[in-house]
């Protein structure tokens, strides 16, 4: 007799199965649930996008995916701005920089997707799988790591001076 797991994945249909590029690790994590739980949102949303060109879905729900994902990009990197200017983050320009870079980026191929100019090929996904990794990984884990020692330093300065 077949272990139940087994069983399980011997009966998933082809179909159910979402054929990814972006892949989530551990390493991704900066420690903020919020910025942590936006980011694997985007994961999934170019999993998504990935899924749809490889099984070459209609242009219209590449498109309808890809807006999904503009919007939701948008709105993350405003949650990452707020808190970089709150707590006056010295690399905010920098940062600001760089999410203003793929903005733009978005914009102009959401452009060439609204007027079908787009070729629909995983060279798409696979830049926004690396852009997202290389970011996570380089400026948001440095924005992260401020955070906290600026956390540590408010608490250590509180308990200083209830002494
Ligand atoms: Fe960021």
């Amino acid at each position: 007799m077949k272990a139940d797991w087994l069983v399980d994945a011997v009966n998933v249909e082809p179909s159910s199965l979402v054929m990814t590029i972006a892949v989530w690790k551990t390493e991704y994590l900066t420690g903020d649930l919020h910025v942590d739980q936006e980011h694997q949102e985007l994961f999934e949303m170019v999993n998504s996008l990935h899924d749809a060109i490889l099984r070459a879905a209609p242009y219209s729900v590449v498109q309808e995916i890809f807006a999904d994902l503009a919007s939701h990009t948008v709105k993350h990197f405003q949650t990452e701005e707020r808190l970089m200017q709150v707590s006056n983050y010295p690399g905010c320009d920098r940062h600001k920089q760089s999410h203003d870079g793929l903005v733009s980026k978005v914009k102009t191929l959401s452009q060439q997707l609204d007027n079908q100019t787009l070729p629909l090929s995983i060279r798409l996904t696979e830049f926004l799988a690396e852009w997202l990794a290389h970011h996570i990984q380089g400026e948001d884990q440095n924005m992260i790591r401020f955070f906290r020692e600026q956390t540590k330093l408010y608490h250590s300065a509180g308990v200083r001076s209830s002494l």
